[in-house]
């Protein structure tokens, strides 16, 4: 069976799936799948890709043997499902690997924010020591708004207890592991929204929450919110955020992701004459562009899910997804 790692500039995860069967062939590719070098690999049974990695239709329809995609990641929104369904080709996820790795992440931008520490850690490495003038505020006392109370939702919310928070919480599935939490109480969005000092999203990119952080939500916070987005880029309308910010009506924002973000990490590929970009996509990453550049803003590239414990956990579920699959017992499909 031919197996292609894209994004695989370890050689962690290879060693780990060379090591399953001596039938496997095992290609690493430092970089994502994409147009270019996507006929390269036309012989490949299986392909494994980082949440980022473009699984669309245009791109899977040129791997002609393709049978399995082992996503290494738990979001699945990169991938054509439709296209798999028709074309017969399985997928799996890693449905749990890192939920305190990610709520750890969401409460550093939250506390880099708070303590406005990126432009102190600044200003000493310029050998600036002065006092600084950026006065920040305490979390304890302060609510925080949960949208999404999956795995990374649930811990958050137990590091939001930690700061001595109170916590409200939406989901359209409400957790019963939450329902007798004390200082958790489930509302309607529009409820969290104007009372949450501090929102934090985790909920999956889906169609129903593409743009679900728009125009009349940031109306509906408490002036000096502050909004963590470690969830999916689509679930906020940056445009909106940017004007949200810029009027200071929302006091800032920790994103760790952005909507395209492969074209944010190849910027090239908007002028590329074969794939004309919408003028939806380029404001998107004008947007991004410019959050990223203001100061009340910490922008972080997709990097919440990057710890060394949370990779081992991807790299040993991944392996077994692709154990399973080659055994004709597929484990954590995703439809
Ligand atoms: P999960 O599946 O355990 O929880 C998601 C929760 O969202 C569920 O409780 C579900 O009921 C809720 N939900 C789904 N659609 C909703 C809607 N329309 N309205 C309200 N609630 C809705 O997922 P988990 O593990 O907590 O991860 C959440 C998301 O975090 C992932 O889907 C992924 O997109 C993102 N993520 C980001 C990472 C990063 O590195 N930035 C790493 C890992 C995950």
């Amino acid at each position: 069976m031919k197996i292609v790692l894209f994004s695989a500039n370890e050689a962690e995860t290879a060693q780990a799936i060379t090591a399953l069967d001596p039938a496997f062939t095992v290609t690493s590719v430092a970089g994502p799948i994409t147009a270019e070098i996507v006929d390269s690999y036309t012989d490949a049974d299986v392909i494994s890709g980082f949440a980022g990695c473009d699984f669309s239709a245009a791109i899977l329809s040129r791997l002609p043997k393709l049978r399995f995609i082992a996503i290494r990641a738990t979001g699945f929104d990169s991938v054509d499902l439709d296209y798999c369904r028709a074309h017969g080709i399985q997928v799996s996820n890693v449905p749990v690997y890192g939920d305190s790795t990610v709520a750890e992440h969401a409460f550093g931008l939250l506390l880099a924010l708070s303590r406005s520490t990126v432009p102190c850690a600044e200003a000493t490495r310029r050998g600036d020591f002065a006092y600084t003038p950026a006065r920040g505020f305490e979390l304890r006392g302060k609510i925080f708004g949960a949208i999404g109370t999956g795995h990374i939702g649930r811990r958050a919310i137990e590091m939001a207890h930690g700061f001595g928070m109170s916590v409200i919480a939406y989901d359209e599935y409400p957790s019963p592991l939450l329902r007798d939490a004390p200082n958790v109480r489930y509302a309607p969005l529009d409820e969290l929204l104007a009372q949450a000092d501090i929102i934090s999203l985790h909920v999956p990119a889906t169609p129903e929450t593409d743009g679900m952080i728009g125009e009349s939500q940031f109306a509906r916070m408490k002036r000096g919110a502050v909004l963590i987005n470690t969830a999916r880029g689509q679930v906020v309308d940056n445009a909106a955020l940017l004007r949200a910010l810029e009027s200071g009506y929302l006091a800032a924002a920790g994103l760790d992701v952005l909507p395209d973000e492969s074209l944010l990490r190849h910027p090239a590929a908007l002028f590329a004459p074969d794939t004309p970009a919408a003028p939806a996509t380029m404001r998107d990453v004008l947007a991004a562009r410019v959050l990223a550049s203001l100061p009340n803003v910490i922008v972080t590239p997709h990097n919440a899910y990057n710890t060394a414990e949370a990779f081992r956990r991807i790299t040993e579920t991944t392996a077994a997804n692709i154990k399973a699959f080659a055994q004709g017992n597929p484990i954590n499909l995703v439809t």
